[in-house]
């Protein structure tokens, strides 16, 4: 009887819908019995507005595969929700409302394939009706004055829609392709200490990777949820009743609008909206996170990079990642777009006979134009131009690709590893990179259409050459500091050292580690700290030197004197946050300490001392080194907020924080230590970090503390560089000038930089670089954090990169240095 009802309900249904297929019930409520056939321009159950639909969407480019799913139905192709896990269904196959499983959907030979039994709350369904809301909820009812027993809105997918909301630890998952609906790669997901997060998991091990991103939250905790609500705000919602606003500044949702917010399949987070006047303008998009998944931070928590091994990721026009092939190597698995690429010929080989071995010659070098792999190196080869960086590699048989650059982060020659990670083309990049390729088969390669055949431009060798051994030492220092630390390593466990490779594996493995000394070995290494290297706010600083495996070198020992007696797991959390951090601009921790109560930081020597000795004392460094020092110390701080596996806020930026190295590159110190400091930093902002003249409005103002203090104290710091003078001086100037803030922007206002830097003649004959570095100091200082740029914005404007806008406003009310 039941059976012949609903067969008659069934029919019933079905002869409406044929009769009207587009106006199907839009008057709310589907009772108990009712279904829906998948079939090409077949029928859905709409919301009242005709806004959504439910039903089955036949997938493009397929005959017969339909997704049970939510859609805008006044907008193509915009699938909001799915059911059955993305899996699609053959044509003939239905859903039905049914009492006690809710949904059910069936293949057309009536066999069940997925139902909502399980996540009915309450017991034995009793569902009476469903309906699609106006909101894209379904939701399945027992009566109008009852919650839903069901919703789709708690079960959601690749999709946010407003009127949805996350809690902790809940996510939404990426689709696996554009059009596989199925689970994909990435998740976004409401840490439980309050911050969305966005981790990518390896499919096949369900490993999940650190965040790629992290919503830019200082003193999260005690946060509820993560609400999207019906007028399309969007914010994290803290225990205490305040709100994080997580849509883009200068967005403000409208109800003329439809929103939507989708965690793509290759890992991005965007905003839509469209017009719902107009629809068939179609989709907007408002924000995309990250901006670029192909920087390094992105790169190095998505596993082997957002692209496989050998494949290089670069932006296209819409900023979404793509991933291509170098010349000579092509997919290994043509389907997978983010997958690995193989070589299209027998890579050079080291074993086997002298012959083989020397087949050097039947190999080339090809350069690929604005492109690297990064960590891959695993030789630095001194040699000062092009040529003989490539002949290092070609003679090399472990040697699959090579870079060689005069500046920047990865100067001097590298030989590189193969297979090639995290490979990315993007104009930031300089060029001067070489990839191995098989002379004979390159030929008849069968032309990438991405990689660019690169011109090959006869660069200045004569340029700045003085130069050329910058930067690369670096890292070189940094392999030879870890080389040292394992040296002491393996003293201590007896082990010996095998082949080349081991040695390598197990460099670069330590590379990520910090290494623990005892406190004897402190003592020892300092000579039971003698030399006093300077006092900073959180201990003196000790000059030492350690050896090992046959090298010694110097290092600075941090003796912590303000830090709490019982924040031990904490001090060893800090400690490995710090330590994986690596960035030319930052002094790099070494090793630490932790016994009784003693806590030692070991780090990097900077043999020229910092900053504020070299700026303040009487005879001025040059404009130019002034300049190369303060983009220097924008990028290390850019890498603290966007770039190194956990946000870094620094909180104190000033002079004597940052320090030389012996080739006078800016290096931040002290970073990640803020935390630390006997205040909790969860519980209040209102205890002033930081110091005197740097710190920002919003510490004194109960306001959350975010990345923009460091970005206000950075502007200061900014006007100090480029002025020589401290920001505060009460003795030298009276009245006018004393404040550096307030005197730069009277300067700036009146045009007369000229005084600013006090005649200083490098920097007026510069005067274009002067007035734009004024100006973004006064960007910084702005009294409003969110009227502060980005040190993401700061560094590309520091290098021409980025205009800077000249609608320049007054940057406080008061000044904040005089309310001490
Ligand atoms: C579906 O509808 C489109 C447009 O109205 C029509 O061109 C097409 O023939 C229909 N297909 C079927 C199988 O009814
Ligand atoms: C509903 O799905 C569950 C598995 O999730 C299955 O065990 C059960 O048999 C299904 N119910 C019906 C009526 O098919
Ligand atoms: C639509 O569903 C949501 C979520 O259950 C609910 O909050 C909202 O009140 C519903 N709106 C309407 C118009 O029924
Ligand atoms: C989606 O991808 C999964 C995993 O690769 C695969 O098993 C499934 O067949 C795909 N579905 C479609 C419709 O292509
Ligand atoms: C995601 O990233 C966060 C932050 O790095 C990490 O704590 C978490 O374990 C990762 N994985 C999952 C599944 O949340
Ligand atoms: C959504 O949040 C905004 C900002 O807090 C608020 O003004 C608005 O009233 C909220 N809308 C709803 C439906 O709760
Ligand atoms: C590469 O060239 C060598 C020598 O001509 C040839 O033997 C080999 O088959 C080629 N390999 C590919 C993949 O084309």
């Amino acid at each position: 009887m039941a059976c012949l009802l609903s067969y008659i309900i069934f029919f019933l249904t079905q002869t409406v819908l044929l009769l009207s297929p587009t106006a199907a019930q839009n008057t709310g409520n589907i009772p108990v019995g009712r279904s829906l056939v998948a079939a090409t321009n077949g029928s859905s159950w709409l919301s009242p507005s005709g806004d959504f639909a439910f039903g089955f969407h036949q997938l493009p480019n397929t005959r017969n595969l339909f997704l049970l799913s939510i859609w805008f139905a006044k907008i193509p192709d915009t699938v909001v929700w799915s059911a059955n896990e993305g899996n699609p269904v053959p044509q003939g196959s239905s859903v039905q409302i049914t009492a006690n499983e809710g949904l059910v959907l069936s293949d057309p030979q009536g066999n069940n394939l997925w139902n909502t039994s399980n996540e009915l709350s309450g017991v034995g369904g009793g569902v009476s009706y469903g309906f699609i809301n106006d909101t894209g909820n379904f939701a399945l009812k027992r009566s109008s004055n009852d919650n839903p027993v069901w919703q789709s809105f708690d079960h959601p997918t690749d999709t946010l829609l407003p009127g949805m909301s996350l809690g902790s630890n809940e996510a939404i998952s990426s689709r696996l392709s554009e059009t596989n609906f199925t689970t994909g790669r990435f998740q976004y997901r409401l840490t439980s200490d309050g911050t969305m997060a966005l981790n990518a998991t390896d499919l096949t091990t369900g490993y999940a990777y650190e965040a790629y991103h992290i919503s830019d939250i200082s003193n999260a905790g005690h946060t509820q949820r993560f609400v999207y609500n019906e007028s399309g705000y969007m914010y994290i919602l803290r225990k205490d009743g305040s709100m994080y606003n997580m849509l883009p500044e200068n967005y403000t949702p409208s109800k003329d609008y439809y929103q939507r917010f989708i965690l793509a399949f290759d890992g991005i987070l965007m905003l839509y909206s469209a017009p719902k006047t107009s629809v068939t303008d179609g989709w907007s998009l408002f924000q995309i996170t990250p901006r670029n998944m192909c920087i390094e931070r992105a790169m190095r928590n998505l596993g082997t990079g957002i692209c496989g091994s050998n494949s290089i990721c670069s932006l296209n026009a819409d900023k979404r990642p793509v991933c291509t092939c170098p010349l000579g190597y092509s997919r290994l698995d043509p389907d997978d777009q983010f997958g690995r690429c193989k070589p299209n010929f027998k890579l050079q080989s080291c074993e086997g006979n002298a012959a083989e071995i020397s087949m050097k010659d039947e190999y080339n070098l090809v350069r690929l134009t604005n492109t690297d792999f990064t960590y891959n190196d695993y030789e630095r080869v001194s040699s000062n131009n092009e040529e003989d960086c490539k002949n290092a590699c070609l003679k090399d048989c472990y040697c699959a690709a090579a870079s060689f650059q005069l500046f920047g982060d990865n100067s001097g020659c590298w030989k590189k590893k193969a297979p090639l990670f995290n490979g990315r083309t993007d104009s930031s990049v300089t060029d001067g990179f070489w990839i191995k390729v098989r002379k004979a088969n390159i030929s008849n390669d069968p032309l990438n259409p991405y990689v660019n055949f690169p011109p090959l431009t006869a660069k200045n060798k004569t340029k700045a050459l003085n130069k050329v051994l910058i930067g690369g030492s670096v890292s070189v220092n940094i392999l030879l500091l870890t080389a040292i630390g394992l040296g002491i390593f393996f003293t201590y466990h007896k082990k010996q050292l095998k082949g080349f490779d081991e040695v390598q594996r197990k460099t670069l493995r330590a590379y990520s580690k910090v290494h623990y000394f005892s406190y004897q070995e402190l003592n020892e290494a300092t000579n039971g700290f003698q030399e006093e290297l300077g006092r900073g706010s959180f201990g003196i600083v000790y000059k030492g030197m350690i050896s090992g495996g046959g090298l010694s070198t110097f290092v600075a020992v941090k003796k912590l004197d303000r830090i709490s007696g019982d924040t031990d797991k904490e001090f060893k959390t800090e400690v490995n946050v710090i330590g994986q951090t690596h960035h030319k601009n930052l002094v790099q921790l070494v090793g630490f300490c932790k016994e009784e109560d003693q806590r030692l930081l070991v780090y990097e020597y900077m043999s020229n001392g910092s900053l504020a000795d070299y700026i303040f004392r009487d005879s001025k460094p040059s404009w130019i080194e002034r300049v190369l020092i303060a983009q220097g110390t924008a990028k290390g701080l850019l890498y603290l907020h966007e770039e190194c596996s956990t946000q870094i806020i620094h909180c104190d930026i000033k002079p004597q924080n940052i320090l030389l190295d012996e080739y006078q590159n800016a290096r931040i110190s002290d970073f990640g230590l803020a935390k630390l400091l006997i205040l909790n930093q969860t519980q209040t902002n209102t205890a002033v970090r930081g110091t005197k003249g740097y710190v920002a409005p919003e510490w004194f103002r109960n306001k959350p503390v975010t990345v923009k203090v460091d970005v206000y104290s950075f502007g200061v710091l900014l006007l100090e560089i480029i002025c020589c003078r401290k920001s505060v001086c009460m003795d030298l100037f009276e009245g006018e000038g004393a404040i550096l803030t307030d005197w730069a922007f009277d300067c700036y206002q009146s045009n007369r930089l000229n005084s600013l830097v006090n005649d200083d003649m490098e920097a007026i004959t510069d005067m274009i670089r002067l007035k734009k570095f004024v100006m973004v100091a006064l960007w910084c200082i702005q009294e409003d954090p969110s009227v502060r740029p980005t040190m993401r914005t700061v560094t590309q404007m520091l290098e021409g990169l980025a205009e800077v806008p000249d609608n320049l406003p007054c940057p406080s009310s008061f000044s904040v240095t005089t309310q001490y």
